[in-house]
């Protein structure tokens, strides 16, 4: 796409280190649509979040999302590999969309958090940060509570608020970025 063309960017990308296999999701309807699994399994290496990171190019991370990467990896050196991996599978799809959007026009970019050894990814604060070394303002970070009855894929029925898995299941992060005029 050209640069500064678009007027506003809606999008909900996928979930840090594999929090959710969409491939394994969508593999059923993916078939029936006509994909066979050996390409099915080409396009997964693909997939933003994926755990390999054989050869993969990363990119410098900001004060704050480094500090996360390093704690994750001091206890899972391999998941916080793939979470540098994410961290950086989203900078270059933020400065994409800092590129293609038009100067005083927003992109608002849906996220929830993970959690890996009991740490937590922090996504929507580390995407904002990095959000913010590349140009963008951030003027809010909202949250939205998810309806537990209306989930495609529903959780327990009774609410245990001392619950970290059930807490983080039942919020995402609305993450305002602002292109400056
Ligand atoms: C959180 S889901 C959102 C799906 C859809 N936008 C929605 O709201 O229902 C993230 C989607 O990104 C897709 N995805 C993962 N890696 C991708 C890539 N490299 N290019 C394009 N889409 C990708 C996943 O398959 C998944 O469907």
């Amino acid at each position: 796409m050209a640069s500064a063309t678009v007027d506003l960017i809606v999008t909900s990308p996928p979930y840090a280190v594999n929090a959710i296999d969409y491939m394994r999701a969508d593999k059923f309807s993916l078939v029936w649509l006509g994909y066979n699994l050996g390409q099915l399994s080409e396009t997964r290496k693909q997939c933003v979040g994926g755990e390999s990171v054989m050869d993969f190019p990363f990119e410098p991370l900001p004060p704050r999302t480094a500090a996360i990467v390093e704690a994750i990896s001091a206890a899972d050196p391999k998941r916080g590999k793939a979470l540098h991996r994410y961290y950086s599978e989203m900078t270059r799809i933020l400065c994409e969309m800092y590129r293609v959007l038009k100067p005083d026009r927003a992109a608002v970019v849906v996220v929830a958090s993970s959690e890996i050894r009991r740490i937590d990814t922090e996504t929507h604060r580390c995407l904002a940060e990095i959000g913010e070394t590349i140009g963008f303002e951030v003027p809010g970070v909202g949250v939205r509570r998810l309806d537990r009855n209306r989930r495609m894929m529903p959780a327990g029925h009774i609410v245990n608020s001392d619950s970290q898995i059930q807490r983080r299941m039942h919020e995402e992060f609305v993450i305002g970025f602002y292109k400056p005029a």
